[in-house]
């Protein structure tokens, strides 16, 4: 376990924002965790378990404690003819988890290369990408509860996942850390190509494999999304907003070539890169903050932002988008202040 001091957060956040913490705390196992939660500077300061900082946007210097998990480790658990269970350390990097997969042709994971963060993270949003969540994979989450030190398994469906939401982040906000979550893959994969660009992208190569589609979604993303080491982003800024069928069928009238995705509840989904692009927003730079250039959904820190910075221009692309559609746009990212 390492402790740091006034410890400058600019490595822990994909936003690139130069803020400090009071304290920045790192631990190497579950049971190192349940000490450190016992700890005098865990019971009078907040805290904030972060994982790759590539969902977050630092509004201020934190007050308080950064916790963040080294528990590594691949493990294979249980095989059968058709399914492996592999158990995954919190702290693993994501796309080494998906890259690993890959090349052991355990299929499920493929459509989510690339993505930023690791592997304690992917249950708390239920990460996706290309048609695929994270959800469809997850067997269980390994938990300690912060206020007792115990350990508890989440089944699938005890996580209540839904589009880039869990338990983890409503009713238990806060309340449960999670050291390891376990996947099933499968070993005869079926894989899943139909998602739009992915599609199209797919078509470039001669064979579709695990192999082929791990490499069209990274050239996609690659292509799309800037790389947070050269610009600082966080992924798509906001979610894609669902709107009642009547407020949806008023706007296609308007604008016919509007994309959208039917969800079960006489709800639509639309993306909000598309409605950011309509109001003019893309590729815009204001001061050192920027809406990037080839997609609306992803803003970025052009070197030297502060939080407030991003937050400005995410609110007057809010009230653009409010404008011109009736739609209010929802932060996707964490806003952490102070
Ligand atoms: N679009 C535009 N202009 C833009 C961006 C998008 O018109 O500037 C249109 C596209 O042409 C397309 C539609 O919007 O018709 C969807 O675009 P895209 O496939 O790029 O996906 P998205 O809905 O903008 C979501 C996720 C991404 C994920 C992609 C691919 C959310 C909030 N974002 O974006 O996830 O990679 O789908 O599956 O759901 C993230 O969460 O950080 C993230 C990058």
């Amino acid at each position: 376990m390492k402790t740091y001091e006034n410890h400058s957060l600019l490595p822990y956040n994909t936003f690139g924002i130069d803020v400090d913490a009071s304290y920045l705390v790192e631990y190497d196992s579950e049971e190192e965790l349940v000490q450190l939660l016992q700890l005098d500077l865990l019971r009078e300061n907040k805290f904030l378990h972060i994982g790759g900082g590539s969902n977050l946007l630092f509004i201020g210097n934190y007050q308080g404690v950064i916790l963040h998990s080294h528990i590594m480790g691949i493990e294979v658990k249980k095989t059968t003819e058709t399914d492996v269970f592999v158990k995954v350390g919190a702290g693993v990097v994501w796309d080494d988890f998906v890259a690993y997969c890959v090349a052991k042709n355990y299929g499920g994971v493929e459509n989510l290369s690339l993505i930023p963060g690791e592997v304690g993270a992917t249950p708390i949003q239920n990460i996706g990408a290309y048609g695929v969540e994270v959800k469809d994979v997850i067997y269980k989450v390994e938990c300690i509860e912060v206020e007792t030190g115990q350990k508890r398994i989440f089944t699938n469906p005890e996580c209540q996942f839904a589009y880039r939401n869990s338990i983890f982040k409503h009713q238990l906000k806060g309340k449960y850390i999670v050291t390891a979550v376990w996947y099933k893959l499968s070993r005869n994969p079926q894989l899943n190509v139909n998602y739009g660009s992915l599609s199209d992208e797919i078509k470039k190569y001669p064979e579709i494999t695990l192999q082929s589609v791990r490499n069209a979604v990274i050239s996609i993303r690659q292509r799309k999304l800037p790389e947070p080491k050269v610009l600082g982003n966080a992924g798509s800024f906001f979610l894609n907003p669902v709107v009642d069928k009547a407020h949806f069928e008023q706007l296609q009238q308007q604008y016919p070539n509007m994309p959208f995705y039917a969800q079960d509840d006489n709800k639509v989904k639309i993306p909000a890169g598309w409605l950011i692009e309509q109001c003019g927003w893309k590729g815009k730079s204001v001061g050192k903050v920027a809406v990037h250039g080839s997609q609306a959904l992803v803003l970025i820190n052009k070197g030297g932002a502060n939080g407030l910075d991003i937050i400005n221009l995410s609110d007057s692309i809010r009230a653009s988008v409010r404008e011109k559609f009736q739609i209010e746009l929802t932060p996707e990212v964490n806003l952490i202040f102070g």
